[in-house]
This record gives structure tokens, C-alpha cells and sequence, in this order.
């Protein structure tokens, strides 16, 4: 068996190689905007398996592949013979051999490194509960598009220590700026992905001093998919940790503020922020597509 790139973390992407992915990015997202033809990928065969829901990572890889001339198909996993029990890897020696490429949105984060192994070709982690590195490709594309180079820079996360918290933690660190994650105890990110980014993360419990000066404001949902039984006791714990104006006014005075989506308004952001009009929450959610064709280009190339 050949051994196939696979997108299962950031960290599988050098510093180069992720700078080369977000300026094609940018180019394929010039060449989709002018109408430019850009069928790079012609009779190339994407298989997207969801276990969890989606709309802005479905569409995109769909959306995306058809682009770039291959195609994608949606398969969810309670509908296919995984929901009745056959093992990960027999499935992923079988789907492997038919298709170009595949793409797991999935609960454990084991579960996508067991297909990876037993893949022939590229296998990209459209999230886990651990990880959601192709949300961090369309953020660092806007952060990069909007205000340039983010070495040296300052982020804050604001929230919980979930997966999309996970993923900034590997950028900083492979993109050289600042992380300081704000949240309170128990809410923490996972200790072993903290100390895998040395200095780059701070962990200040006071979303004011996080806040402070820095050059985005990052948050997510309160109860990640799976946790929704949870959802009012991490309302109650997590209410102080909310993207406002009046944190936003403590950032540079530059600064701008992402959310993955979907978003819960009067929740983690506020409905202010949510529908301010210079908010580039609408092209981080369009950057998933261009983002996403670079990277897949990339893992077949
Ligand atoms: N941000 C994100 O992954 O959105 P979906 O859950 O809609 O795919
Ligand atoms: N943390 C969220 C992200 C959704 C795109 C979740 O896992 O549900």
C-alpha cells in the first residue's frame, strides 16, 4: 500500500506547506470569484462521511470538488454498513480502494487515525471531538486576508477548551503568534495539546486580561455535538466568557472576531456582534470552500 498525506491534525502540514495552502486559497478563491475555470481535479472522487451534522463542511467539500471538476459523496454513517457494526478498518480498505479521497466528521479522534491507517488514499479530519483543523484553514485564511501575517500576533480564545480551541492551540504554535485561552476551571483545553505548544498558549481564567490588546477574538458554542444533555449547566458555567462589544473594546483597536458557526446568538456571542456589518464572520464560514480545494489539491498532488 502507497502511504498517503492525510489531514487529521494541523500539525501534518509544515509551516510551509500550510502558508503555500492558504495562498492557494486565496488564488482559487480569486479564480471562483471571476468565473476563471480551475478543473484541477478532473474525475477525481471524494467519499464525505458524516457522523455528526453539518452544513458549512458538506456544502464546502461538496460545493468544492464539483469546482475543481471530481466530485464528492455524501455518505452518513448510520446509513451505511459502519451504523450496523463493521469494523473501521475493513470499511476504510473497502472505500479507500474506490475513491480519491476521503473526509470523516466523527466522534472519537481515535477512530479517524484507526481509518487513516487503513487507507490508501488521503483521509481529511472534517472534525472530531478533539480537532477541527479545516475550520482553522478558513480562520488563519480570513485573519490573513483581512490583517496580513499573524506572526507575532496575539489571539484570544474565549470559551471552552473544545476542539476548535485544540486546532488554534496547533496554529499558534505552527504560525508563530499568541494564544491565550480564556475559560474558567474545568473548561480547560486537553493539558497534553497545551504543553505540545510550549510558550505560544497562555491559560488566563479572566477573559478581560485575555481580551486585552490582542488582534482576534475567537469563540465557539458552550455544548459541542455530543454534549447537548450538558447544555445548561455549561451555559451557567461559561456566561462570563461571552464575545462582546465590551471585550471587543478592550482588543486592538483592529481587531476582528471569528466564529466557526453555527452560533448561538445571546449565548457565547452576542446578536450585536453576530449581525455587525463589518463583522468577517460570513467570509471565514465562505473561506471553508477555498480553503478546503487548496488543501485537498494539496493532499493529492
Ligand atoms: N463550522 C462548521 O464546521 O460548520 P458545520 O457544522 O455546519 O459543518
Ligand atoms: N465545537 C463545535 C464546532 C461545530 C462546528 C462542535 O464540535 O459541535
Amino acid at each position: 500500500m502507497n502511504s498517503p498525506r492525510h489531514f487529521l491534525t494541523l500539525n501534518d502540514l509544515s509551516r510551509d506547506e500550510l502558508l503555500a495552502v492558504l495562498r492557494r486559497a486565496s488564488e482559487l478563491k480569486q479564480l471562483q470569484r471571476t468565473g476563471m475555470p480551475h478543473a484541477s481535479l478532473s474525475g477525481k472522487v471524494m467519499a464525505m462521511i458524516f457522523a455528526k451534522a453539518s452544513t458549512r463542511t458538506r456544502v464546502s467539500f461538496e460545493a468544492g470538488m464539483t469546482q475543481l471538476g471530481g466530485s464528492a459523496m455524501f455518505l452518513s454513517s448510520s446509513a451505511t454498513q459502519m451504523g450496523r457494526g463493521e469494523p473501521i478498518e475493513d470499511t476504510a480498505r473497502v472505500i479507500s480502494s474506490m475513491v480519491d479521497i476521503v473526509m470523516i466528521r466523527t466522534f472519537d479522534h481515535e477512530d479517524i487515525q484507526t481509518f487513516a491507517a487503513h487507507s490508501s488514499v488521503p483521509v481529511i479530519n472534517a472534525l472530531t471531538d478533539d480537532f477541527h483543523p479545516c475550520q482553522l484553514l478558513a480562520d488563519m485564511q480570513t485573519w490573513f486576508e483581512h490583517r496580513g501575517d499573524m506572526r507575532g500576533k496575539t489571539a484570544c480564545w474565549l470559551g471552552d477548551g473544545n476542539n476548535m480551541c485544540h486546532s488554534y492551540i496547533n496554529a499558534a504554535k505552527i504560525l508563530g503568534f499568541n494564544l491565550r485561552i480564556a475559560c474558567p476551571e474545568g473548561y480547560e483545553p486537553s493539558p497534553s495539546v497545551v504543553a505540545a505548544a510550549g510558550d505560544a498558549v497562555t491559560i488566563e481564567p479572566d477573559p478581560k486580561i485575555a481580551a486585552s490588546g490582542a488582534h482576534l477574538l475567537v469563540t465557539d458554542v458552550w455544548a459541542s455535538m455530543g454534549q447537548e444533555a450538558e447544555a445548561n449547566e455549561r451555559n451557567n458555567a461559561l456566561q462570563a466568557y461571552q464575545l462582546n462589544r465590551e471585550l471587543l473594546d478592550l482588543a486592538d483597536a483592529e481587531a476582528i472576531y471569528l466564529h466557526c458557526l453555527p452560533a448561538h446568538r445571546g449565548e457565547e456571542i452576542t446578536a450585536e456582534l453576530m449581525d455587525d456589518p463589518n463583522s468577517v464572520i460570513w467570509d471565514e464560514a465562505e473561506n471553508r470552500l477555498h480553503a478546503q480545494k487548496a488543501l485537498v489539491e494539496f493532499l493529492l498532488s
